[in-house]
């Protein structure tokens, strides 16, 4: 697979994208990054990721050099000069180059950009779901590291995708340090019980995904009962349904967690599919503006 580099506005492949391994990003994980995608040559929801992205940023002491409409513009060319018309994008500031010591004094950020064909789930994660499994490693704590900052340290969401692995599943769902249900790996987590569809609140400790707030949306303007609150491991135990979200993923439905079963095909979680079908509208509606198109 061939990935097109941006790395400082210089357009690369590949095989010659190299940054310094005085990179803070590589040195302490230092960075902040999002993680958008384009279908028909334009992008999802840019502003919203890019907003986010300044706010890990802000989560971070960091403000990034860079202004905004020359960041978009090299996402665009980039993608042009991908030659593709359905990209993965994941762009990554770095606090930039130092001495191998921790102080974030004032350094020259990296802004890089990864390029490469969108992600293609296998079909059956659609059609059955995802096994997932509720692991042992809690989410960061809000008070060493705000799950809302999508840091460039991602080792609590690997250790945890380890363990769910480990026992066979898919991916894993992690609990705040309260043990309450907080997210997965790289997604938000939601359940339907009794018609209603319940969501962790960001106090809970997560990321505030982009997808997530487009659902929420979405409910509110199909008069489906939302809850943002406090959710249990037992709530989610026992769920009428259970599905995730991301901007690569989507809406994903989940039939298994770790031993309970949900609902092995859509026939059997009707308000996932409803919500799966706006939101593929959704996404249509927004790609026909074209406003982010290359
Ligand atoms: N992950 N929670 C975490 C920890 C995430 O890493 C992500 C996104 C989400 C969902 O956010 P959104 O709906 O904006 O994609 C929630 C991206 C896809 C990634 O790191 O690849």
């Amino acid at each position: 697979m061939s990935i097109t580099v941006n790395i400082n506005g210089e357009i690369l492949s590949q095989e010659n994208a190299k940054i310094s391994v005085f990179d803070r990003g590589f040195l302490f994980g230092d960075s902040i990054y999002d993680v958008t995608y384009s279908q028909s040559n334009s992008f999802v929801f840019l502003d919203e990721h890019l907003d986010r992205l300044w706010n890990s940023a802000r989560l971070i002491g960091m403000e990034i050099q860079l202004p905004r409409e020359v960041l978009v513009q090299r996402i665009l060319d980039t993608a042009k000069a991908s030659g593709l018309d359905e990209v993965y994008a994941r762009i990554i500031v770095t606090r930039g180059e130092s001495d191998l010591n921790i102080s974030t004094d004032q350094y020259q950020q990296n802004v890089v950009i990864y390029i490469k064909p969108n992600i293609k789930y296998d079909p059956a994660l659609y059609t059955r779901g995802l096994h997932l499994s509720l692991v042992s490693r809690a989410r960061n704590d809000r008070r060493s590291l705000d799950p809302n900052a999508k840091s460039g340290n991602y080792l609590n969401n690997i250790l945890a995708l380890q363990e769910a692995r480990n026992s066979g599943a898919d991916d894993a769902v992690m609990t705040n340090t309260n043990g309450e249900v907080a997210e997965g790996t790289t997604f938000n987590i939601w359940m339907v019980k009794d018609g209603k569809v319940l969501t962790p609140h960001h106090d809970s400790g997560l990321l505030r995904g982009v997808t997530r707030a487009k659902v929420i949306d979405i409910c509110g303007s199909n008069d489906v009962v939302l809850e943002e609150r406090t959710i249990t491991t037992q709530e989610l135990i026992d769920a009428d349904e259970v599905f995730i979200t991301s901007a690569t993923k989507g809406i994903m439905p989940v039939y298994k967690l770790d031993s309970k079963i949900y609902a092995e095909n859509s026939d059997q979680r009707p308000i996932t599919e409803a919500l799966r079908k706006s939101y593929i509208e959704l996404i249509q509606e927004h790609i026909n503006k074209g406003t982010y198109s290359y």
